[in-house]
């Protein structure tokens, strides 16, 4: 069966086109966007432009930016001309819905003739503009990405920081930035100083709009998001899937240690504030947990402000609630072997999909955009959906990840990769994992072999 999402039952193609000076997060909020729309099997791209100019140019100076440099100039418009062609192939021939055109677009020019190439093949064109004036902001950002960039390999950090504030300055000379009075008809997106201020103009369509709300929740300031399942429960322990069941005596211990567990990531993080007079600690982390007894019971013990979803919730194994792998096996042979061959699809009679689960998340992932530092405790399907969108790991592997029980994941989310630590609470737990082919749990739960993805950051540029 056809899979349709927002976009193709609208059969609509967008192109977002960057725009902003340097070191204003473009490649940052491209990436991102694609991730998300990834996720939500909404088949996005980026093309870098850079990326097409480092073939011709890799290590520029500034002077190459400069708009009277011919060479440079003939080189970027090959540069932006090649990304096009790319861009078209994938509309065209890859049944491309998103593609975000990342270069600076800032002249007038250059935005009519995207928009000219847009009209031409039926695309709807979309700007989304980073506007920036906070120069510690800026400053920030070239140490933090553009020294390490290709473009200066070799060179120190020092001599490529002030190479690069120079380049802006070649781009600032002929920068015209969007305005609403002049740009009344384009549909765009002004972010101001990250997301101080947001300009919106002639949003049209059902996905402009979700890429408006997810590109406005965006933020830069450090912080950490930690997983967690729920500890060992009496269901872990008979091998079944589903229900409400409570803790075992292991989980609770899992439960009874995590309050330091979390403590000691907060302290090395440097994040911790002292004790209040009365004990309690300042708030640094919010604690959310979904509405079944075994994520509640796992967060007793923490002393910060908690949330229960419903969203969090385990995927609901309809019919086959309450039952183990093997008795599932044995009374739906048939959808055994389809969940098998297809886990991210499979739906449970009267219950849920692995896709299901990922649409329900999406405001549980808008939220945590918004916010900083977030324990969640939930379930291993659950946990999988959102590890997933974090590490960009395809739908075909996701529904496969080692989740292992009584291990807490801290997530860091930097420019253009997730960073991820594994803290085992030296618990013992039975395993839930069960490989493709075998109604048998496997042995060990810490399949580090099989977890690849748990140690591997998101792919960078
Ligand atoms: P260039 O034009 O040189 O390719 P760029 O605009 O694509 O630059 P990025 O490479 O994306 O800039 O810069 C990444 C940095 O921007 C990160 O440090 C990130 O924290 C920061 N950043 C992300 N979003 C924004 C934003 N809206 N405004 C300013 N900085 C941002
Ligand atoms: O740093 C600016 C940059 O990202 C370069 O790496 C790249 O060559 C250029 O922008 C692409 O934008 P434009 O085509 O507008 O020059």
């Amino acid at each position: 069966m056809p899979v349709y999402t927002v976009s193709h039952v609208q059969n609509i193609r967008i192109c977002v086109v960057m725009v902003g000076l340097p070191a204003r997060g473009k490649s940052f909020i491209s990436q991102k966007i694609v991730r998300y729309l990834s996720w939500l099997s909404i088949k996005a791209r980026s093309f870098n432009v850079g990326n097409y100019r480092r073939r011709q140019q890799s290590h520029p100076s500034a002077d190459f930016f400069d708009s009277h440099n011919e060479d440079g100039l003939k080189i970027r418009a090959e540069a932006a001309r090649d990304a096009v062609v790319d861009m078209m192939k994938f509309f065209n021939e890859e049944d491309g819905v998103v593609a975000i055109l990342d270069a600076t677009n800032t002249t007038k020019a250059r935005r009519e003739w995207i928009l000219e190439l847009c009209r031409e093949n039926s695309i709807e064109p979309m700007f989304l503009e980073s506007w920036c004036d906070d120069e510690k902001i800026v400053m920030n950002n070239i140490r933090d990405v553009k020294v390490s960039s290709p473009d200066y390999v070799d060179t120190d950090p020092d001599t490529a920081a002030m190479d690069f504030q120079k380049r802006i300055e070649k781009y600032r000379e002929i920068y015209e930035p969007l305005e609403v009075d002049t740009n009344k008809d384009l549909t765009f997106v002004k972010l101001i100083n990250v997301n101080e201020q947001v300009i919106i103009n002639k949003i049209e369509t059902y996905l402009e709009s979700r890429i408006v709300y997810y590109v406005m929740n965006l933020h830069i300031k450090p912080r950490s998001i930690y997983l967690s399942r729920h500890g060992e429960s009496m269901y872990n322990l008979e091998g079944k899937i589903g229900g409400d069941a409570d803790l075992s005596e292991r989980g609770w211990q899992y439960a009874r240690k995590l309050p330091n567990m979390i403590k000691n990531v907060l302290r090395i993080n440097g994040e911790e504030e002292e004790d209040d007079d009365d004990g309690d600690e300042d708030v640094q982390l919010t604690v959310w947990t979904s509405t079944l007894k075994r994520t509640q019971q796992t967060a007793s013990f923490l002393r910060y402000p908690k949330l229960q979803w419903k969203a969090l919730d385990e995927l609901d194994a309809g019919a086959c609630d309450g039952l183990t792998y093997e008795e599932i096996e044995k009374k739906f042979p048939q959808d055994f072997k389809e969940r098998d061959e297809n886990k991210y699809e499979y739906r449970y009679r009267g219950g849920e999909s692995y896709r299901d689960v990922v649409i329900r998340l999406e405001p549980i992932i808008m939220e945590l955009e918004r916010q900083e530092n977030i324990l969640i405790i939930t379930h291993q399907a659950v946990l999988r959906c959102i590890y997933a969108y974090f590490m960009n790991v395809p739908q075909e592997e996701s529904p496969w990840m080692s989740i292992p029980l009584h291990t807490l994941i801290k997530l860091d989310p930097r420019a253009f990769k997730t960073m991820v630590e594994r803290i085992k609470a030296d618990i013992p737990a039975v395993s839930t994992y069960k490989e493709k082919g075998t109604s048998q749990l496997g042995e060990i739960e810490d399949a580090n072999n099989k977890s690849k993805n748990l140690i591997t950051g998101a792919p960078s540029r």
